[in-house]
C-alpha cells in the first residue's frame, strides 16, 4: 500500500460497504500524485558538460535519460546500530555499504545518471563488465535537488548493448524519519524491567530506495538484486530474498547474511531490516511463512491470528490469478513505528503493529476484519504491483484500486461469516461478469508478469475476454478527473449527465460511458449503457402512476443520481412504509445522494434530511453509517450554534429505538453475530451518548467505573466508544486513569483506543495539556503525534485549541515532523473544518500569508483548500441555517 495513501480504518470499512472504496481509491491517487508533484516540481537539471538532454515537463517529472538501463545490483549494507546497548558503548545512527550495478549501454553517453541523495559517496568506479577495462571518472556531482547522481566520464560509452559495472562506497544515517533505512526503537520487559531496544528498517515507496543505494529508482527499471546485510551478532537481518547463508565475519564483531537473489523487480519494493524480533512460523506450498514482531507480542500470541490467515490468503489469490505465489519465502514484520499502515515490499511487508498484530479478547471485531483486510491488500500487491508494476506513479491507483478490490474478495472468502461487503463488486465486474473480468485479470498478470504495464494494456485484456468496448468505457473513467451525476426526469424519461461537482459552475463539458443497473417499482433488475451526454429521452427511465424508479442498483457504478422532485418523494414514501424492498446497499445510497446533491445545490436540503426520517425503522448498519456520515458535516457547521439542540433532539429520538434493539446484547455484553451489528451497535451507543439520551450516558459511566474500580473489564469493541463517551462525561480523574492505562499498555490496538478517548473529554485544561505531549515523544509516539492533534481538533471543545497550538508551534512541528507533509496536509484539514466565519477566515489567509514563505507544498496546498473550504461554509450556513433549524424544530415540535 501507498505510503500516505493508507485511508483511516473507519473510513475503510464504512466505504467498503457503500461499495465507493475503488472510487475513493482513484480519487486519493490522483490527489496524492497531484501532491508529489507539488512537491517534487520538474527543475531544469544544473547540468556538467556533455550531457543527455533531460527530459522535463509535466507529468511525469523528472525521469532518468534512457540510455542505460540496469540489470542486476550487488548490495551490501552495514547499518552500525545496536539492538541493545552495551553499557559502555554509545549508540552509532550510522550504516555504510557499497554496491555494484550491471547496466546496459543502448544510447552514447558520456555521463551515468541514476539516483542518489542524502547520502555522501566515497567511491565511484566504472568498469566495462566484459573486459575489466576501468573507465576513468572525470568527476561526479549529486544535485540535491533533482536526486541525480551524475558521473562524467573520461571516455564515452557507446550504444551498442556492453554492459558496465559501476561501483560505489557510500555512508547515510539513519534517521527516526520512518522513511529510507531509518531506525526506531521500543521497550522490551525483561524481569519487570523496562529496556529500550532498537531497530533498523526501511519504506523505500516511492522514491526513497535512492536515500539508502545509489540507484535507478523508477518502477520500470526492474532488475535482480543480490542484497546482503552486514550486521551485529545477536540480531536478526531480513530482505526480500530468504537467507541464503550467514557468516561471522571481522573477528566474530558482525555476521554477515546474504540473500537469495531476488526476482526482476523494482527498487520501491526491496525492503530491508535489522533487529531482536522473534517469529511465528507456519508453512504455505512448502514455502516459510513467518510473521515478525516484538518477542512480547509474539510470546503473548499476537501474531497467531495475522499467521493463520496468510496461507488461505495465498491460495486464495493463487487459484483465482492462477499463478503460483512468486516467491519461496513470505516474512511480514509488525513494527512499532511505520509511516504507512503498510508496505507490500516484495517478501517482505511491514506493518504497524496494529495492522498486523491481534489480541483476542483485548482488541475488537474492527481491529480483527481491520488486520485480515490490510494483510489480504499486501498480497495482493505481491501479483498486482509487484510481479506486475505500473509504468509509473501517475498509474498507482491501478495497484492500489485493483489491491483493495480484490483485497474485500479475498477477506470474504477466508472469513465468510463476516458478510463483509457481499456486493463489492466494481461497475466494470458488474457490467462484464466475475468470470471474464477475473479472465481478464490472469490475462494481464500472465502477459506482463516480471514487466511493467500501462493502464490500457489491462483494459486490453478485459476487451479480450469479453469482445465488449471496455477500453473505450473505461477510458472516460480514468483518463479525466472525476465522476458524472445523472440527471433523470421521471415524468418525460429524460435523462443527462455532467460532471459532479459540489460547487457547481458551467458545465464542464466532460462525458462518461455508464454501464446502468436499475429497477422500477416493480423490482426488476435491468441493465444498459448509457453513452450519450444528453439530454435524451428514453422511455426505460419513464414512471407512471404511482411508481418510481431507483437507478445504481447496490451502487455497482462510480455516479451520482439525481431525480425529479416527484420520484425523489415517492423513493421517500417507499422507504417510510416499507424499507425492505429497497435493496439495503441502495438505503445507504439515497441518503448519500441525496446529501452530496443538497450540497452541490440539485436539491432542497430538506429533501435530504427527510431520507433520514425512516431510520426511526432501521436497523441495519450501512443506511446509518451513510446517515451519519453525511449529518456529520451539519454537526461540524452547527455544533456550535442554537440549530444543535434541536438537532441533537431529532438524532436522539431517531437512534432510541436502535439504542433499544442491541441494548440486550450492551446489557449483557453478549456480542451480535455479524460483523455489520457488531458496527452498528457501536453507532448506537455513540450517537444516543453524543447527543445525551440518558440510558446511554449512565450505562458507560457505570461501566467505566467498573472498569476503573477493577471489577470488570469492557468488551473490546466497545471500548472505544464507551471510553470516549464516559471521559466526555467524566472529570480529570477519569482522565488520569486513562492516560495511565495509556502509557502501561502494550498493545497498539488498546493505545490508540485510549488516545482517542483521551481527546474526548470537554475539560479545557486537560486538552490544552494533551497538546502539548504531542511534542513529547516519550509521551506520544512521533507516528501517533499528528493524528492525536487531530483527534483534539475534531472535538468541539479541543477546535479552538488545536488551531492555536498548531500557529504557535507550527516550526516546532515543522522540525519535529517535517517529513510527513502529506499528514500536515490532513492535519490543517482537521483543524479547520468548522471554520465557518468571517473571522476564521481572515485567521486562515493571515496564517498562510505569515507562511507563504517556507515552500510547504502540500500544506500550502491545504491552506488553499481551507481557506476554499471556509468561504463555501460561510454561504453554506448562510443559506441553510435558517431552513435546517426549522426543519429539526418542526420534526421535534419544539417552538
Ligand atoms: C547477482 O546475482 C546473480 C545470480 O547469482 C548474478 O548473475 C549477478 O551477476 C549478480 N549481480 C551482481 C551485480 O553481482
Ligand atoms: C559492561 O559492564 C560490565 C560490568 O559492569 C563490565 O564487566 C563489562 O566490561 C562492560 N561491558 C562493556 C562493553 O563495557
Ligand atoms: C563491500 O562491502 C563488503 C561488506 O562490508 C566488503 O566485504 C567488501 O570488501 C566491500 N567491497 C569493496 C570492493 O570494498
Ligand atoms: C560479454 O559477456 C556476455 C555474457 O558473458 C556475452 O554474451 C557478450 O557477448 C560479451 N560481450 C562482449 C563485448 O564481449
Ligand atoms: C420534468 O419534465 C416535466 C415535463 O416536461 C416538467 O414539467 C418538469 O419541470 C421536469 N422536471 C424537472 C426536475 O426537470
Ligand atoms: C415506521 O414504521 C411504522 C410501522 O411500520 C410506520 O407506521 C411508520 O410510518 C414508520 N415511520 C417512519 C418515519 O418511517
Ligand atoms: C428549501 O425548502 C424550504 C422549505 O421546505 C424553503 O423554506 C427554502 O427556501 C428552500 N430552499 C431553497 C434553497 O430553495
Ligand atoms: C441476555 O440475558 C438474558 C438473561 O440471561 C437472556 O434471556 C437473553 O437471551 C440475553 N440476550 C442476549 C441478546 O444475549
Ligand atoms: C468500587 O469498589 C469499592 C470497593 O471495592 C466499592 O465500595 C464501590 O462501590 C465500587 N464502585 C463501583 C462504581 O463499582
Ligand atoms: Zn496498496
Amino acid at each position: 500500500m501507498a505510503k500516505g495513501v493508507y485511508i483511516s480504518k473507519s473510513l475503510a470499512i464504512a466505504t467498503v460497504v457503500l461499495t465507493l472504496s475503488a472510487l475513493g481509491g482513484i480519487i486519493v491517487m490522483v490527489t496524492l500524485y497531484q501532491m508529489q508533484i507539488a512537491k517534487m516540481p520538474p527543475q531544469p537539471l544544473p547540468s556538467l558538460l556533455p550531457t543527455t538532454p533531460i527530459p522535463t515537463g509535466l507529468p511525469p517529472t523528472l525521469r532518468l535519460p534512457d540510455n542505460l538501463i540496469p540489470k542486476s545490483y550487488e548490495v551490501n549494507l552495514r547499518p552500525h546500530l545496536y539492538t541493545t546497548l552495551p553499557n559502555a558503548t554509545e549508540q552509532v545512527y550510522l550504516f555504510e555499504g557499497n554496491s555494484t550495478v550491471r547496466f546496459k549501454c543502448v544510447k552514447d553517453t558520456w555521463t551515468i545518471i541514476l539516483h542518489a541523495v542524502d547520502l555522501s559517496i566515497d567511491k565511484v568506479v566504472v568498469t566495462h563488465s566484459n573486459t575489466s577495462e576501468n573507465i576513468g571518472v572525470e568527476r561526479y556531482t549529486l544535485h540535491q535537488d533533482s536526486h541525480f547522481f551524475e558521473i562524467l566520464l573520461k571516455k564515452q560509452l557507446v550504444g551498442n548493448g556492453d554492459y558496465y559495472d559501476l561501483f560505489t562506497i557510500f555512508k547515510g544515517e539513519l534517521y527516526d524519519d520512518l522513511t529510507g533505512l531509518y531506525m526506531s526503537h521500543y521497550t522490551e520487559v525483561i524481569d519487570g524491567e523496562e529496556e529500550k531496544r532498537f531497530l533498523v528498517a526501511s519504506q523505500l515507496q516511492a522514491t526513497e530506495a535512492r536515500k539508502v543505494f545509489p540507484c535507478f529508482d523508477e518502477p520500470a527499471l526492474k532488475a535482480v538484486f543480490n542484497i546482503t546485510i552486514i550486521h551485529r551478532p545477536n540480531t536478526k537481518a531480513l530482505s526480500n530474498g530468504k537467507l541464503d547463508n550467514e557468516r561471522y565475519v571481522d573477528g566474530d564483531m558482525w555476521i554477515a547474511s546474504t540473500f537469495a537473489p531476488t526476482p526482476i523487480m523494482s527498487t520501491y519494493l526491496l525492503a530491508f531490516t535489522v533487529n531482536e524480533f522473534i517469529s511465528e512460523n507456519g508453512e504455505h506450498d512448502k514455502k516459510d511463512i513467518s510473521i515478525w514482531a516484538r518477542p512480547e507480542a509474539v510470546n503473548a500470541g499476537h501474531a497467531k491470528y495475522a499467521k493463520s490467515i496468510t496461507g488461505k490468503i495465498l491460495s486464495f489469490y493463487e487459484k483465482t490469478f492462477n499463478l503460483k505465489y512468486p516467491l519461496n519465502k513470505l516474512d511480514q514484520i509488525a513494527l512499532p513505528d511505520f509511516s504507512a499502515g503498510a508496505m507490500e515490499n516484495w517478501g517482505l511487508t511491514m506493518y504497524r503493529e496494529s495492522a498486523l498484530l491481534y489480541k483476542e479478547a483485548v482488541s475488537s471485531s474492527s481491529d480483527k476484519e481491520w488486520v485480515a483486510i490490510v494483510v489480504a491488500h499486501e498480497l495482493a500487491h505481491q501479483w498486482f504491483g509487484n510481479l506486475v508494476t505500473m509504468n509509473w506513479w501517475n498509474n498507482l491507483w491501478l495497484s492500489e484500486g485493483f489491491a483493495t478490490y480484490l483485497s474485500y474478495l479475498a477477506v470474504d472468502n477466508i472469513e465468510p461469516t463476516w458478510k463483509i461487503g457481499a456486493a463489492v463488486l466494481t461497475m466494470l465486474s458488474a457490467y462484464m461478469g466475475e468470470e471474464k473480468f477475473f479472465e481478464g485479470l490472469r490475462c494481464y498478470l500472465e502477459r506482463y508478469k516480471y514487466k511493467t504495464a500501462e493502464t490500457a494494456e489491462l483494459w486490453r485484456c478485459m476487451q479480450e475476454a469479453t469482445h465488449e468496448e471496455v477500453e473505450s468505457i473505461m477510458k472516460t473513467w480514468t483518463e479525466q478527473v472525476g465522476f458524472p451525476v445523472i440527471n433523470i426526469n421521471t415524468t418525460t424519461g429524460e435523462i443527462a449527465q455532467e460532471q459532479f461537482l459540489l460547487k457547481r459552475e458551467e458545465d464542464t463539458g466532460l462525458e462518461w460511458q455508464i454501464p446502468i443497473i436499475y429497477m422500477k417499482s416493480d423490482f426488476r433488475q435491468q441493465k444498459t449503457l448509457l453513452k450519450e451526454k444528453g439530454p435524451v429521452r428514453k422511455p426505460a427511465y419513464e414512471v407512471t402512476d404511482d411508481g418510481w424508479l431507483l437507478v445504481n442498483i447496490n451502487r455497482n457504478g462510480y455516479y451520482r443520481v439525481n431525480y425529479d422532485e416527484q420520484n425523489w418523494n415517492r423513493l421517500i414514501r417507499q422507504l417510510e412504509s416499507n424499507h425492505q424492498p429497497i435493496p439495503l446497499i441502495n438505503r445507504g445510497q439515497l441518503i448519500d445522494d441525496a446529501f452530496n446533491l443538497a450540497r452541490a445545490k440539485y436539491i432542497n436540503v430538506t429533501l435530504a434530511l427527510s431520507t433520514t426520517k425512516y431510520l426511526i425503522n432501521e436497523t441495519e448498519y450501512i443506511p446509518w453509517e451513510s446517515a451519519l456520515n453525511n449529518l456529520y458535516y451539519f454537526i461540524l457547521m452547527f455544533d456550535r450554534s442554537e440549530v444543535y439542540g434541536p438537532m441533537q433532539k431529532y438524532l436522539r429520538k431517531q437512534v432510541e429505538p436502535l439504542y433499544k434493539y442491541y441494548q440486550e446484547y450492551t446489557d449483557n455484553t453478549t456480542i451480535p453475530r455479524n460483523l455489520s451489528d457488531q458496527y452498528n451497535q457501536i453507532n448506537a451507543i455513540s450517537v444516543a451518548c453524543k447527543n445525551g439520551l440518558k440510558v446511554c450516558t449512565d450505562m458507560v459511566t457505570k461501566l467505566f467505573n467498573e472498569w476503573k474500580n477493577g471489577t470488570d473489564e469492557i468488551p473490546p469493541n466497545l471500548k472505544s466508544t464507551i471510553y470516549c463517551n464516559a471521559i466526555a462525561a467524566g472529570d480529570e480523574d477519569d482522565w488520569e486513569y486513562a492516560w495511565k492505562k495509556y502509557e502501561e499498555s502494550r498493545v497498539a490496538s488498546e493505545q490508540d483506543v485510549l488516545r482517542y478517548a483521551l481527546s474526548c473529554t470537554k475539560i479545557i485544561w486537560l486538552l490544552s495539556r494533551y497538546l502539548e505531549y504531542t511534542l513529547d515523544p516519550d509521551k506520544i509516539r512521533k507516528m501517533d503525534a499528528v493524528s492525536t492533534i487531530r483527534l483534539i481538533a475534531s472535538n468541539v471543545a479541543g477546535q479552538a485549541l488545536a488551531w492555536d497550538f498548531i500557529r504557535a508551534q507550527w516550526e516546532n512541528l515543522n522540525q519535529l515532523f517535517g517529513v510527513g507533509l502529506i499528514s500536515f496536509g490532513g492535519l490543517i484539514n482537521d483543524v479547520t473544518e468548522r471554520f465557518n466565519t468571517e473571522f476564521e477566515l481572515q485567521q486562515l489567509k493571515q496564517f498562510k500569508n505569515e507562511h507563504d514563505g517556507d515552500s510547504l507544498g502540500p500544506v500550502t496546498q491545504a491552506l488553499d483548500q481551507a481557506i476554499e473550504r471556509t468561504e463555501a461554509n460561510i454561504k453554506w450556513v448562510k443559506e441553510n441555517k435558517q431552513t435546517v433549524l426549522n426543519w429539526f424544530r418542526e420534526q421535534t415540535q419544539v417552538y
